[in-house]
């Protein structure tokens, strides 16, 4: 008997024109992450922050363009993209909202958070509004448990939470998105 193997390196990867990787972002990198590290595996992280950032997701292409850069085989690049929370494939929403699940947030009322958000948002877990704005997660312990419950708004960790305190930070975040967007000082 022999073993049957399947072509799984063969997924096609939509692409753009327009590299994703922008020329001011590669001197960044270049000049500024690069040089942080000993070797360029370890600027990938900070790298797909970036991306993350910038994009609200990492497009397969990015993940090629960032492979070609540091030199590393665009499969590593995939397997950090796939291991962590923070970094996705699809476009989030403008506003994340990662309510944590585990064991202390869960006994100390995160239900009562992510119904909050549900119910004003009307998305559930792991889904974004259709305008794009707001995302909600579920994420494994935040390192908080003392305060718990505990969630992320964007990279912004609030403890304590209550239903109340979750209404106010969704009408923060709505009243910072209807205002004109400022110029970024991201690369
Ligand atoms: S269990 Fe929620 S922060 Fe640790």
């Amino acid at each position: 008997m022999s073993w049957k193997t399947k072509q799984s390196g063969t997924m096609d990867v939509p692409k753009r024109s327009e590299p994703y990787c922008t020329a001011k972002m590669l001197e960044h990198w270049k000049s500024v992450i690069l040089p942080r590290y000993a070797t360029t595996h370890g600027a990938l992280m900070p790298i797909l922050h970036d991306v993350q950032h910038e994009y609200r997701h990492i497009p397969y292409q990015a993940m090629i363009e960032i492979a070609t850069f540091l030199k590393i085989a665009p499969s590593e690049v995939l397997d950090t993209v796939s291991f962590y929370e923070e970094y996705t494939t699809k476009p989030v929403g403008k506003c994340v909202i990662g309510v944590c699940h585990t064991f202390a947030c869960e006994i100390c009322g995160h239900q009562a958070i992510v119904d909050r958000v549900r119910a004003r948002l009307g998305i559930e877990p792991h889904e974004t509004t259709a305008d794009g704005a707001f995302t909600l997660l579920t994420m494994e312990c935040l390192g908080s448990c003392d305060t718990a419950p505990v969630a992320l708004f964007n990279e912004t960790l609030h403890e304590k939470l209550t239903v109340e305190k979750v209404d106010q930070l969704i009408d923060e975040a709505l009243k910072v998105m209807s205002q004109p967007a400022k110029a970024t000082p991201h690369p």
